[in-house]
């Protein structure tokens, strides 16, 4: 879904926002966008000076880092990637930051902002526009998974507080379980089975990839 943002752009560049102590996120966001754009450059900005000293060895043709914050360092990137990093602000700081990485994003970039678990077995994200949100997608390795709605930990900071009891977001979480519960029968061929069974059971408008163990839907359907 977003292959397209990326091949069609005049500048491809990619910012890693926060990536942490290690480099990682962004040598591997790197490695993935230039196998579409082999033009692309990454660059990840951190806050933490220390962490941008610390990537000085990962530097390399179309990979570099630079301080910065939801300003983005100036640059004006087609996709920021934002993971794990709008948890530790308060849900007006983290709007304020939605807002200011979506002015700094291309006219027609997008913004993936979300958290995921240690090992990536779970995941929730927003994507957004420069208008602002467009959609929520969930992602598991559901080998792992025992619940749908044990992705509630992971949504981001936009929705997390709001998965109470009648909220749009808390009602999405039991329609999966509940869709997840009536696919147990095709358990016996694998969760990878029962996902889709699942996504195809769901009351739920979904839009775009309904691939292994990810589901997207639209934003104002969850907002
Ligand atoms: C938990 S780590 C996330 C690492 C990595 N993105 C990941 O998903 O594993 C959060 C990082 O965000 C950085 N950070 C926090 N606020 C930031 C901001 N406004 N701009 C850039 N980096 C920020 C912190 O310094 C920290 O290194």
């Amino acid at each position: 879904m977003h292959r397209g943002v990326l091949t069609a752009a005049d500048d491809p560049l990619v910012v890693d926002l926060g990536y942490g102590a290690t480099p990682i996120t962004a040598v591997e966001l790197h490695a993935r966008v230039r196998a579409v754009r082999p033009d692309a450059r990454v660059v990840g900005i951190e806050i933490d000076q220390a962490r941008v000293d610390a990537a000085a060895d990962a530097v390399t043709d179309g990979l570099s880092f630079a301080r910065g914050g939801f300003e983005l360092a100036g640059l004006r990137p087609v996709v920021i990637r934002a993971f794990n990093v709008l948890r530790q602000y308060d849900e007006k700081a983290a709007a304020d930051g939605w807002q200011t990485m979506r002015e700094g994003l291309q006219g027609n970039g997008i913004l993936l902002e979300g958290t995921c678990d240690e090992v990536g077995r779970r995941a929730a994200w927003v994507t957004l526009g420069p208008e602002g949100p467009r959609t929520l997608t969930l992602a598991a390795a559901v080998d792992h998974l025992d619940r749908p709605s044990s992705l509630a930990e992971r949504l981001p900071k936009a929705l997390i507080h709001h998965n109470v009891a009648g909220s749009p977001v808390h009602r999405l979480l039991r329609e999966l379980d509940r869709a997840w519960d009536a696919a147990a029968p095709l358990g016996t061929f694998g969760n990878r089975q029962r996902w889709a069974a699942m996504c195809a059971g769901l009351q739920w408008e979904q839009v775009g990839r309904r691939r292994d163990g990810e589901l997207t839907v639209p934003w104002p359907t969850v907002a």
